[in-house]
């Protein structure tokens, strides 16, 4: 039996990986399956809060009882995830965003030209979005939730990511050719603004979102 102790609240998930435009047909994009953040809804729901699904490419049926906004771009999750969270208790930060996008969209396929080096690709920077809403809380109390994935140094650079981002958790976990993306269970360290430390085990996907809910549940009560 689950606790209601997010009833009455507002939450809001972001899940999956952007998509960034090259041209119709092509995209630069990453390896999120959306799992954790759908995990993150579903588990959400089960305790009671009202929620908001951001979701970016998962290709993943919608969650029974959720809200779900449908994008692609890092510009266009920021928009759905600024409205949302306008009257939200919480947002929760799991989706990939790309840090670059395509400096050109061209509105025709692009073509190879026989004996022609190709064109180089040039990225400008996409916004911040956990950083952003951190900074800019849209009320008193609001709880930001940010997930850093990490090829090494997991620690020290979850740490300092927690400082740069300013959110008040981060859920840091380490990545690899075979480990997260797409699998249906993680192993993490949800990190504190307060200081805490606390190692989440491998197993379902859910188990991660659960610890990830009562600290929330626990700063909005406190
Ligand atoms: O800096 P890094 O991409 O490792 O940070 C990961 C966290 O920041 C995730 O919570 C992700 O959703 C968020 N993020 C964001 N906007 C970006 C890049 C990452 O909100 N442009």
């Amino acid at each position: 039996v689950t606790e209601p102790d997010l009833a009455g609240r507002h939450v809001v998930v972001s899940a999956g990986g952007t998509r960034e435009p090259l041209d119709p047909v092509r995209y630069l994009g990453n390896r999120s399956s959306g799992k954790q953040g759908y995990a993150l809804a579903r588990t959400a729901a089960a305790r009671g809060a009202r929620v908001t699904l951001i979701e970016a490419n998962t290709g993943l049926a919608d969650p029974a009882g959720v809200d779900v906004v449908h994008v692609g771009t890092a510009v266009q999750l920021r928009e759905a995830v600024l409205k949302a969270a306008a009257e939200a208790d919480a947002v929760v930060m799991a989706a990939a965003v790309a840090d670059f996008r395509p400096a050109d969209y061209a509105q025709g396929k692009i073509k190879k030209k026989d004996g022609e080096e190709p064109a180089p690709l040039v990225l400008v920077r996409n916004p911040d979005i956990l950083a952003e809403i951190s900074a800019e809380r849209a009320h008193p109390g609001q709880v930001v939730v940010g997930f850093a994935a990490e090829t090494d140094d997991v620690l020290a650079n979850g740490r300092s990511k927690l400082r740069r981002k300013g959110c008040d958790l981060l859920v840091v976990n380490e990545v690899g050719e075979r480990k997260t993306f797409g699998s249906e269970e993680n192993e993490a360290v949800v990190l504190a603004a307060d200081g805490s430390e606390t190692p989440v085990p491998h197993g379902p996907k859910e188990a991660l979102a659960d610890v990830v809910w009562d600290q929330v549940a626990a700063r909005l009560a406190g």
